[in-house]
């Protein structure tokens, strides 16, 4: 499943992202890919030594962080301090690769991909190509949102990003360990809890059936759900 989140950012921290992004190094983004994407890899992103990165990252997770769509949709254990990328210029893609699936934390251990996410930090008009590729079931998804947006697909797809011929691309990623690791039980709470929100709208908090499905949902949550 791909879903995507408009404006996870307001237009302020929008500005302020893009005014950090501006300041700052951007070194090869070889850094942090395993040696199969190393291969395919031609980007730049912040180093972990940026001075720009730790608000960067707090005000990207604040955002995530109060965001009740991405929450439904990601049911979040823990989430990989974000990235930021810029393609352009002769940095410009990264080919078909699959996420690493077990990510090293800054504090010790490792944090499981199951959902990988893009927020997009530049307007689609700023740059020709670039688009986010998505090797779904059935088809390609061919994802390019406005600046403030965010994306969220499984880490088990191949997927890519496109050649950026004009402009620059700038982005941050992030991956992020899910509660529930099995992406058809993830999809079936989605579905579940979007469809309790319109019956709620319908019937009221107090419906019976209404409550007798909030109960399986959780119930559900239960079995599937580690912590
Ligand atoms: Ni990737």
């Amino acid at each position: 499943m791909l879903l995507q989140i408009p404006d996870i950012l307001t237009a302020d921290e929008l500005a302020r992202a893009r005014q950090l992004l501006a300041q700052a190094n951007w070194a090869d983004g070889r850094a942090t890919a395993g040696a199969q994407a190393a291969q395919v890899k031609n980007n730049k992103q912040l180093p972990e030594d940026s001075a720009q990165l730790p608000e960067l990252r707090q005000l990207v997770l604040t955002a995530l962080n109060r965001n009740p769509l991405f929450f439904a949709a990601a049911l979040p254990l823990r989430v990989l301090p974000p990235f930021f990328n810029r393609y352009g210029d002769d940095a410009n893609f990264y080919g078909a690769h699959v996420d690493g699936a077990m990510r090293p934390h800054s504090n010790g251990g490792y944090v499981r991909a199951d959902i990988s996410a893009t927020l997009f930090l530049s307007e689609p008009d700023e740059y020709e190509g670039g688009e986010l590729l998505v090797e779904d079931t059935f088809a390609n998804q061919r994802v390019k949102l406005p600046a403030g947006h965010l994306v969220v697909y499984p880490s088990t797809s191949v997927h890519q990003v496109t050649p950026v011929t004009r402009g620059t691309r700038l982005a941050s990623f992030m991956f992020i360990q899910s509660m529930v690791r099995d992406a058809h039980q993830r999809r079936m709470l989605f579905d579940m809890d979007m469809a309790l929100l319109q019956l709620r709208q319908i019937a009221g908090e107090t419906d019976n059936a209404v409550v007798t499905l909030t109960g399986t949902y959780h119930n559900l949550l239960r079995l599937w759900a580690e912590s």
